[in-house]
């Protein structure tokens, strides 16, 4: 990838550029909880978004995305606001920055990657990242505190793409690291990295190509109801609730919102859950808690998809360990705890259940955990 895009970097800017990425992400268990104050248990992974960046000395940024062939200048004032959405990622970004009274001048960029797109493996995240990480350090001798870069990425999300989204992806972006998930309390901010070795398993996505996109999704209604209830309850978020509070308001919500919340106060507990049994390398007990999310995103939170569901079933039946859809959902992947001797027969049946149902196969994607954004040598 480095290569196709210095090339393409010298034949359209007649110059070279410095090389940034930045990963896309998985999330063991915790969905769904981070705008809502909870646990999240991301790692980024080994799909990136890559920019090959250069300071031009005009007020201008010309970016160039590779893969989609597009090509597009703005200025950095507000109403410079591109058409393009792949572009407003940027654009937000350097606006973000402006905005927290860093410096931001013109450059040019080329950039590509391999996170697939609306497969709930957080491309948007990652490019975010991979421009906040990059400016901070053309611009701003890396002044910039690593959690305010994902937090640009997160007011990016907000303000410029429509999506009203938590902090776990871009926080999973700019923080991951080679070999380790990150626990993350998205109330306090403190984080704390676990070594993944899960010998003898195999941690794999599967997905269904249903395309996820969070724009105008019930997303940002899932997170109103969590909000409502949240004020009902008289809590700030749904962190600070429990099943009994809940309960004992249940006559005052209505039965939808009622369901969402149950949803994220159970989720609370189980990333706790997992984080102990993983210390204990107790498997069966992060694998069930995987199928008890998926259940709850279903059923209650109702942001899985015939698709999804029909992966997890497949699951279950072939005895893996854990399985649930991942991210935000409505499309996407489901993330598999696989005991290896079972790898290869459940990824072949999955393969042919699924094309024979929906005429297409799933992807499959064997998660490495990898580290998050970085400057390239
Ligand atoms: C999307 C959002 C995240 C998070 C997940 C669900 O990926 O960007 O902030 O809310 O959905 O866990």
């Amino acid at each position: 990838m480095k290569d196709r895009l210095n090339k393409l970097f010298i034949s359209r800017f007649g110059t070279e550029g410095t090389f940034y990425a930045s990963a896309g992400r998985i999330n063991l268990i915790g969905e769904h909880t981070d705008y809502n104050g909870g646990f999240v248990f991301p790692g980024a992974i080994d799909k990136c978004i890559m920019a090959c960046i250069n300071i031009n000395g005009t007020d201008c940024v010309r970016l160039y995305s590779a893969d989609l062939d597009g090509y597009t200048e703005f200025g950095l004032a507000e109403e410079d606001a591109p058409q393009e959405q792949w572009a407003r990622y940027v654009f937000g970004v350097c606006r973000e920055i402006v905005k927290r009274g860093f410096v931001v001048r013109g450059f040019d960029a080329v950039f590509a990657g391999d996170v697939p797109l609306g497969a709930g493996l957080s491309s948007s995240a990652a490019l975010e990242s991979c421009f906040a990480y990059a400016l901070n350090d053309l611009f701003n001798e890396n002044q910039i505190p690593k959690f305010e870069l994902a937090l640009i990425g997160q007011s990016t999300e907000h303000n410029y793409c429509g999506v009203n989204c938590g902090i776990m992806d871009q926080f999973a972006s700019v923080f991951g690291k080679k070999d380790c998930l990150m626990r993350l309390d998205c109330r306090s901010l403190e984080y704390e990295y676990y070594p993944f070795k899960a010998d003898g398993y195999v941690l794999v996505l599967l997905d269904t190509k249903v395309k996820h996109e969070l724009v105008d999704s019930p997303y940002n209604k899932r997170r109103e109801s969590c909000e409502r209830v949240a004020a009902t309850l008289g809590v700030e978020t749904l962190r600070d609730a429990t099943m009994e509070m809940l309960n004992a308001a249940k006559n005052q919500l209505s039965e939808e919102d009622y369901m969402r919340a149950r949803y994220v106060i159970g989720e609370k507990q189980r990333v706790l859950d997992v984080c102990d049994a993983l210390q204990r390398g107790d498997f069966e007990t992060v694998g069930r808690c995987m199928y008890e999310t998926h259940e709850g995103l279903s059923h209650d939170y109702e942001v899985s998809c015939e698709e999804l569901d029909y992966l997890n079933d497949i699951a279950r039946e072939c005895g893996v360990t854990g399985s649930r859809m991942m991210g935000g959902g409505f499309g996407g992947c489901t993330i598999n705890l696989v005991k290896k001797e079972l790898y290869e027969s459940f990824v072949a049946t999955a393969t042919a259940q699924f094309n024979e149902k929906y005429g297409h196969e799933p992807a499959i994607y064997p998660v490495v955990i990898s580290d998050g954004a970085h400057k390239l040598n």
